[in-house]
């Protein structure tokens, strides 16, 4: 089946549903998404949005922090732009439908109840509870469904962008039509075609064995704008939250950082605490050193966790703050008003991505990368906390209106772009390879390109990756497609990535710590790490 539309979004995160929305005033926009709607990091997302919003604050201090986590490589004209934006963004969430959390203040009406993250300076982070993922997920979601413009796709998931090149001539920048999607119901792979393509299908922590993200989160979009002939950048940077449940039955339930932003203290099994040792703002460090010293605290004692420790904080302000990780923690048995919570890292955020311009653009023509998928410039070597959902929506609104114009201004035909071909494909009969490769990829990235690297584990990780690569690649073409397989090469593609941009950089910088060369070298490393297909 083809089925054309002026935008095709790929994710329903809030970078895809917020440009959705905007688009959709201009033209039409089928919007696909793995499976349901609304599972997407977004959805989980516990924090909230930074956004500078009492007398206290400036968009210089906010600045300041965004350029001190990112460790140099954060581009300033992003930063400047994404932060002066903020308030305006917040606004237009409240205005969607968004209820953030509020608080009585003195001789006025209510304001914003702020909260605070590691590396801020100021309480500026606005929340809706434990739940601001949710609350805005739904309100987006509310929002789409009910507008004409939209269709979405649900089970559906892209198998590869089509490229001009590949069916018609090649030009001297390479342009995006659509692309193949699956329909994970029917098994069909149809013919998306669309004049921009935007794609918004969040990180990649899937590609590591603990990870706090959901399973959608395989890095699709990276890996199919890469092999589009797409730029990506800085895949070296990973970010691990310090703070995961650990428990046999949690899979990846983060304790958010505004935990530790309202007193919680990081403890070591004897109740020792143990941040300001190794920082001035202790448990309120960036988190790429609260995640390296959990990590150091952890193989020197032997221990399988650290404790968070809020249980000094009055009982019913840690309910009424956090209900969603109070309910959470009881359910595994945890009373966090009385007791310390288990912790561990685990991998959370991708810094790196698709290479994009102020306005969302790649350097491919028509493609579009924004949110986690994309690589903007904002984070530099190290995302600053609750960064994440605003540059999203900053670049989701600039994106659409650069897509629009393109879109509209200037009508073009899409040229005739043929069926997907299965070239006598057959359905497997050996899952099993699938579901070995992942498991491989995971433990080897974990153990190897990880928190903490060295040039010995990432040449081991480099060799086989390029076997199971290989393997992968062979399968691909002999069986039918089916979304584990997708993501399986996905996953792939992006942990190549990583492990090249991480062997490039030789030195160590932000998320990225590699004991063979412990320091920084901003004589030959004060740059992004640029990769390309071919190149
Ligand atoms: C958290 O709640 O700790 C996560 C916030 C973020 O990753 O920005």
């Amino acid at each position: 089946m083809e089925i054309r539309s002026d935008f095709l979004v790929i994710g329903s995160g809030i970078g895809g549903l917020s440009f959705a929305l905007k688009a959709a005033k201009a033209g039409t926009v089928a919007l696909i998404t793995k499976r349901n709607i609304r599972e997407s990091a977004t959805y989980y997302a516990q924090g909230g949005i930074a956004s500078v919003s009492s007398k206290e604050d400036s968009f210089d201090a906010h600045i300041k922090d965004t350029l001190d986590a990112g460790a140099g490589l954060c581009h300033r004209d992003m930063v400047e732009l994404v932060v002066r934006n903020a308030p305006a963004k917040i606004n237009e969430l409240t205005q969607l439908g968004v209820k953030f959390s509020m608080k009585a203040a003195e001789g006025a009406g209510p304001e914003l109840d702020l909260g605070k993250e590691g590396g801020h300076s100021k309480r500026r982070i606005v929340h809706a509870q434990d739940l601001t993922g949710k609350a805005v997920e739904e309100a987006l979601v509310d929002n789409v469904r009910s507008h004409k413009n939209i269709t979405v796709y649900e089970n559906h998931i892209a198998v590869d962008l089509i490229t001009h090149s590949k069916f018609v001539e090649a030009t001297a920048q390479e342009t995006v039509w659509g692309a193949y999607v699956l329909d994970k119901k029917t098994g069909e792979i149809h013919t998306f075609l669309a004049r921009a393509t935007i794609a918004a299908t969040g990180g990649a922590g899937k590609v590591y064995l603990f990870t706090s993200n959901p399973d959608v989160a395989t890095g699709d979009g990276i890996a199919m704008s890469y092999r589009a002939g797409a730029t990506v950048a800085n895949m070296e940077f990973i970010q691990f939250h310090p703070t995961c449940l650990y428990h046999s039955r949690a899979k990846s339930f983060l304790i958010s950082e505004a935990l530790r932003g309202e007193g919680g203290v990081l403890r070591l099994k004897d109740g020792t605490p143990f941040m300001k040792k190794y920082h001035p703002m202790a448990d309120l460090a960036p988190r790429d050193i609260v995640a390296r010293t959990i990590d150091l605290e952890l193989k020197k004692s032997g221990d399988d966790c650290v404790y968070l420790d809020i249980s000094h904080r009055d009982a019913g302000f840690i309910k009424e703050r956090f209900p969603n990780i109070h309910e959470k923690c009881l359910e595994f048995g945890i009373d966090m008003t009385a007791a310390p919570i288990p912790v561990v890292p685990a991998a959370h955020y991708i810094c790196g991505g698709v290479v994009t311009d102020s306005d969302g653009a790649t350097t491919i023509r028509r493609l579009y990368a924004i949110g986690e998928a994309a690589c903007t410039g904002l984070h530099g070597a190290n995302r600053l906390a609750s960064n994440s959902l605003l540059e999203a929506l900053v670049l989701a609104d600039r994106a659409s209106i650069h897509a629009v114009d393109l879109v509209t201004k200037a009508p073009v035909e899409i040229p005739p772009i043929p069926p997907w071909e299965t070239r006598g494909a057959v359905v497997s009969d050996e899952a099993v390879v699938i579901s070995q490769n992942w498991d491989e990829i995971r433990r080897f990235m974990w153990n190897y390109v990880g928190i903490v690297r060295s040039d010995k584990r990432l040449e081991r990780a480099r060799r086989r990756i390029n076997l199971l690569k290989h393997e992968i690649n062979e399968y691909y073409w002999d069986f039918k497609v089916t979304g584990n397989l997708v993501e399986l090469r996905n996953i792939a593609t992006v942990a190549e990535l990583i492990i090249r941009s991480a062997t490039l950089r030789k030195e160590s910088r932000g998320l990225h710590y590699n004991i063979d060369y412990p320091e920084r070298d901003d004589v030959n490393f004060l740059k992004d790490t640029l990769l390309k297909i071919g190149a």
